[in-house]
């Protein structure tokens, strides 16, 4: 079993880092004419001292909670009309997911280059699927789909500086929203999030997908059933080599294989200093120590080693392509960053970044509870008690403890794909969520505060790893709300269509 394990890893690894849909290599970068124009710069903006000193009143905010969205059921959509914002390697991914799902129509697509839609668009024809409306060509087209007024689910897969300003723009137009990692920048976005989704009424999901692991939903069952004994400490991480991806320029004015559009991610990377992507890690073991359920984080304290990698990246570059004169004296975040975060429980959480170093894939997952403990990688380990568990016992400890949702939909989610199968697992309970009007595995509050470890850890690096306060999205109420289900103790009714093969060409991204 741990043998399969490892290869599942390394596999997922492997497409984790080389694999990406074959149409979008003849996609025109037109996005190239953004950068020269400094448009997309222009929105990206850098960390400065001012923008860190007003951390620290908005983490203060004492949030009086109008409505409590954890737990909130929304009225049942048998048929969830969505449409995708951003249709780059993973938002073309996400098309393809959920045009397995049954009750899902995906009515409108946008991006800001029209040869993003058309790939997608191509891609539902192929499969049957009907045409959807389509929304291109300037920073700002998605405002017209966000007002369609037949749509249900706005599902936004863009570069990080959109995600707010999308999902609240989704909410205030009467539309639920799932949106991509993190779903903030800042404390001040965060809060924007919580304030439209209890004022509207919608759910805000972050789309956390490595809650949908199977190894993770494990860990959570057995969580749940008191295995662990008290869980007490956790840690995950973000270990990931993307430097040659991160810098990696469209060529011939070309989409290249994972270069991310417009060098967008370099320079989210260039601009601020800590763990800017958190919650991958984060996400699964706050659900396995039930924060914002039960539990809340209290104090966080960060540390970034300096940067080795980037730096020298650029100058290499630059020597031979002007192109990369914008970076030119970046300020690169330092290469590792370990942040350390206590709850109020008195419980601990350690979670790192590091996306910069030559080393292999890893979210650590580690969860500790006073009777016993898991850790993912490099391979997936329990232990109940003071020996590791062997090949036969893990074996039984999965044939007992995996969940139901894993036993209805993993092998199918195996076959649709999206990170080894827990991306659809994800759309798949999303979406079922929303046809039987139950609440959803991850609201507001989870992805304003995940997302919030960001600028926190940010502050913290440039105040010499001081502690700052974690704010309470929850307003309070996470001493009484519950935990989610994982079980399908209800709904679970969506089929998985069984929809015609697409061509090869249109094989799914899963970076
Ligand atoms: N959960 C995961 O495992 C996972 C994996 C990869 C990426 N992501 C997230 O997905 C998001 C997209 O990443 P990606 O790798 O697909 O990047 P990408 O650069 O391949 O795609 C981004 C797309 O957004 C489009 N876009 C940019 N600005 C826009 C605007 N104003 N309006 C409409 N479209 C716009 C771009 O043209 C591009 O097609 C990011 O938030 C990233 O963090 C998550």
């Amino acid at each position: 079993m741990r043998i399969i394990n490892f290869i599942e890893l390394t596999r997922n690894s492997i497409i984790m880092t080389t694999n990406r849909r074959n149409f979008l290599k003849t996609a025109t970068f037109a996005g190239a004419g953004a950068m020269a124009s400094g448009l997309v710069s222009a929105c990206t903006p850098k960390q400065t001292e001012s923008n860190l000193a007003a951390i620290v009143d908005s983490v203060k905010k004492q949030h009086v909670q109008k409505f409590n969205m954890s737990g909130y059921a929304a009225p049942a959509i048998p048929i969830v009309r969505v449409g995708v914002i951003g249709l780059g390697d993973r938002g073309s991914g996400a098309v393809q997911r959920l045009s397995y799902i049954d009750g899902v129509e995906i009515t409108a697509l946008c991006d800001l280059r029209k040869v993003a839609v058309d790939g997608s668009q191509k891609y539902l024809t192929s499969v049957g699927k009907p045409a959807a409306r389509e929304f291109y060509g300037d920073d700002f087209a998605w405002k017209k789909l966000i007002e369609l007024p037949d749509l249900d689910l706005i599902y936004i897969v863009t570069p990080w500086i959109w995600h707010t300003k999308m999902a609240v723009s989704a909410m205030e137009n009467g539309k639920h929203t799932c949106c991509e990692v993190p779903i903030a920048r800042t404390i001040d976005e965060a809060w924007q999030l919580v304030e439209t989704s209890e004022k509207t009424k919608k759910h805000c999901m972050m789309l956390e997908n490595c809650c949908y692991d199977f190894f993770e939903l494990l860990t959570l069952n057995m969580a749940r059933q008191g295995m662990f004994g008290d869980i007490i400490h956790g840690e995950g991480a973000y270990i990931h080599n993307l430097l040659e991806m991160n810098f990696r320029k469209p060529q011939d004015d070309k989409q290249t294989d994972n270069a991310y559009t417009n060098l967008w991610r370099l320079r989210e990377n260039a601009t601020r200093n800590g763990n800017v992507y958190p919650t991958h890690g984060l996400g699964p073991v706050c659900q396995a120590l039930k924060i914002n359920r039960g539990d809340k984080m209290d104090l966080l304290s960060s540390v970034s080693t300096a940067d080795f990698s980037m730096a020298p990246k650029e100058k290499e570059l630059l020597s031979t392509d002007p192109m990369y004169a914008e970076f030119k004296d970046s300020h690169f975040r330092g290469n590792i960053n370990t942040s350390i975060i206590k709850t109020a429980l008195g419980k601990t959480i350690m979670v790192q970044h590091d996306t910069s170093s030559t080393q292999p894939y890893s979210r650590i997952h580690l969860v500790k509870g006073t009777k016993g403990m898991v850790c993912k990688y490099p391979i997936e380990h329990i232990a109940l008690g003071e020996e590791w568990a062997d090949e036969a016992k893990m074996k039984e400890l999965y044939e007992k403890y995996t969940p139901e949702i894993i036993k209805r939909v993993g092998e199918l989610a195996k076959k649709v794909g999206g990170h080894g199968g827990m991306d659809f697992i994800m759309d798949w309970r999303t979406i079922d969520c929303l046809r039987n009007g139950l609440p959803l595995d991850q609201n507001v509050y989870d992805g304003a505060l995940w997302s919030s470890i960001a600028p926190l850890s940010e502050w913290s690096v440039a105040n010499k790893s001081q502690s700052i306060e974690v704010p309470d999205f929850t307003g309070g109420s996470w001493k009484t709300n519950k935990p989610h289900e994982i079980n399908l103790e209800s709904g679970g009714t969506t089929k998985v269509l069984d929809i015609k093969e697409p061509e090869a060409e249109m094989q799914m991204n899963v970076k």
